[in-house]
């Protein structure tokens, strides 16, 4: 009778752990978290002192930065998605930079700049040409060097079809200088039911040792397009002459006569990024460390010569902001750098793009841009307060979804979050300056003791200084809060990179990657599934009503309470059919004991 009694209890026993209850149990002790379940109370994992803060740069020997090819055959061969999916860029260099006190601009129409492509190895059934172009870096100051670039190359592949393979080989036939084989991968149509197979996402990268870890793990992560939010080579750490770059540019060369840079950096960062970026599009947007001023008061002439945007596809004609689409992601990348005021060309771009998307289209609406609006770490902090004052609303009318940004060197993820208010329908800003530049990390929070920086601490490189008190909340009157902000969700100060995954057109997986978890343990820092709610938020587009929350209150999100109540009704469910089970299968073992 004993034995027959253990025999019942382990049947109990297995059909719990095979019912549906059993299931939503055990699941529930792993459940990824979703935004429906937010807001969340702020959380910090600090930084792990056994890690080093940063690391030196790769020198320009090392094998990874060294030109493998001799010229006129092309390197540092990069990928960038057009606005259509039916569209791809195709960049190039060719040539030898030169360095030195008088240098002579190459010219760029003694290269052709040919694509060969088609859908078969080795087969090349199309061919475009575009257009070549060389800059120089000048510095009219005695014992600086002058730059001036090899040539770069820009093709605009076109008619490519829809979620199909190609491969590509790219240079000058005539010369006979055309490049190895490459492949890539066309995005699907736009639509809410195709989206592209992961997105990455990184800012500030540079090139130190961390840098090389990270973009190891990224390309393990095989993703299908890769967000570069920012700070791109860093080559601005260094002096005119080469050397050694410097963690703290101005601490290091306290006399140089402008910040000046080793456009060389350049060169071997594009080698570098080679393996990745011939086979997935980049996209990039403007950080501070591509300012990079030279003669005659000129900026940014490396970022806008060496890479190729969707700017002319989208009508913002602007290298500094431009959209696109993949899948049913509707992508906007805006300038922190340039004019962003309500009364300029990117707001009147940025309005006109906002009201062109079909959401029916391309449900998701992603924005990145290189210094956060919310940021609660000591580093940055509110330096970009005007922007945000300028544009918030009308990213928030349109409902944007998720905006990326960099800058800081850490990561951190916010609560759905509007005008510094908690809101269910606000975008959720995550922070990922986190590639491994070597400025080092950033690991104070404006909350810490003595750690809330002064008002003229962070100053942006443009535009205007717009620090605030706030004006209500915790933190009410004062400059700094005094515990973590409630809209920032989870910081943590470690390098790494962040992928997402589209799932539908309300679902998408969001995961962040720490350089020191080991790949292949289903590890990471940070996992949450972003969820949309257009049923809630884009009632009205242009209403700017906010949809306001408090994770102290009970009424924070519907939908999250139905949810919970859903997995409750499962779990009754489950447990009314176990019972009924029981009284059956006890009846049957009676039934087969006394027969
Ligand atoms: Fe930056």
């Amino acid at each position: 009778m004993t034995c027959a009694k253990h025999r019942i209890a382990a049947l109990f026993l297995l059909l719990f752990f095979f019912s549906p209850a059993g299931m939503v149990a055990a699941k529930d002790k792993d459940r990824i978290p979703t935004t429906l379940d937010g807001p969340f109370r702020p959380a910090t994992r600090r930084f792990d002192p056994s890690l080093r803060r940063g690391s030196d740069d790769l020198p320009m020997n090392d094998p990874r930065l060294a030109k493998k090819v001799r010229s006129p055959f092309p390197e540092q061969i990069a990928l960038a998605a057009s606005y259509s999916p039916t569209s791809m860029w195709v960049s190039w260099v060719t040539g030898d930079a030169q360095i030195g006190k008088n240098v002579t601009p190459m010219d760029p129409s003694t290269v052709a700049s040919e694509v060969w492509y088609g859908e078969e190895s080795g087969k090349y059934s199309f061919v475009k040409r575009g257009t070549a172009t060389v800059y120089s870096q000048l510095y009219p100051f005695e014992g600086l060097l002058n730059y001036t670039s090899a040539i770069i190359h820009h093709v605009r592949l076109e008619g490519l079809k829809l979620g199909k393979r190609y491969y590509y080989k790219c240079g000058d036939s005539s010369l006979k200088a055309l490049s190895k084989e490459h492949t890539f991968e066309t995005f699907p149509s736009s639509s809410p039911n195709m989206y592209p197979r992961r997105i990455a996402v990184v800012g500030d990268l540079g090139l130190t040792g961390n840098t090389t870890t990270t973009i190891d793990h990224l390309s393990q992560n095989n993703p299908s397009i890769f967000l570069m939010v920012g700070d791109l080579s860093y080559a601005n750490q260094y002096l005119t002459t080469g050397g050694k770059g410097a963690p703290c540019f101005s601490c290091a060369f306290p006399d140089a006569p402008i910040r000046e840079t080793y456009q060389p950096r350049w060169d071997g960062w594009g080698r570098f990024m080679e393996p990745l970026t011939s086979k997935i599009p980049m996209m990039v947007i403007e950080g501070n460390h591509e300012i990079e001023p030279q003669v005659g008061g000129m900026s940014f002439k490396s970022y806008l010569a060496r890479f190729a945007v969707p700017s002319e596809e989208c009508g913002s004609n602007s290298s500094f902001y431009y959209s696109f689409n993949a899948g049913g992601v509707h992508f906007i990348m805006l300038g922190a750098y340039v004019d962003y005021n309500q009364s300029g060309a990117q707001y009147a771009w940025l309005k006109a793009d906002l009201h062109q998307v079909d959401r029916q289209v391309t449900p998701w609406l992603v924005a990145a841009w290189h210094p956060p609006w919310y940021n609660s770490y000591s580093s940055h902090y509110q330096e970009f307060e005007c922007m945000r004052q300028e544009m918030e609303a009308l990213l928030y009318q349109h409902g944007v979804d998720i905006v990326f940004s960099g800058h800081v060197h850490a990561y951190e993820r916010m609560n759905r979050v509007f005008n510094y208010t908690l809101d269910r329908c606000g975008p959720v800003y995550i922070t990922v300056g986190d590639g491994g530049n070597i400025e080092q990390i950033d690991i104070d929070h404006a909350d810490d003791p003595g750690k809330c920086p002064s008002k003229s601490a962070n100053i942006p490189e443009f535009g205007g200084v717009c620090h605030l008190n706030f004006s209500s909340g915790p933190a009410k009157g004062k400059f700094c809060w005094e515990q973590q902000p409630e809209w920032s969700a989870f910081r943590e100060s470690s390098f790494g990179h962040g992928i997402l995954e589209v799932i539908n057109s309300t679902y998408a997986l969001w995961t962040w990657h720490r350089n020191q978890d080991i790949y292949g343990e289903n590890s990471s820092g940070d996992q949450i599934y972003i969820v949309r709610q257009p049923e809630l938020c884009l009632m009205n587009i242009g209403d700017v009503t906010p949809r306001t929350c408090s994770y102290s209150s009970p009424q924070c999100s519907s939908s999250n309470q139905c949810a919970s109540q859903g997995v409750q009704y499962i779990y009754l469910f489950s447990l009314l059919i176990i019972g009924s089970l029981c009284v059956i299968l006890g009846e049957l073992w009676k039934t087969m004991f006394f027969w």
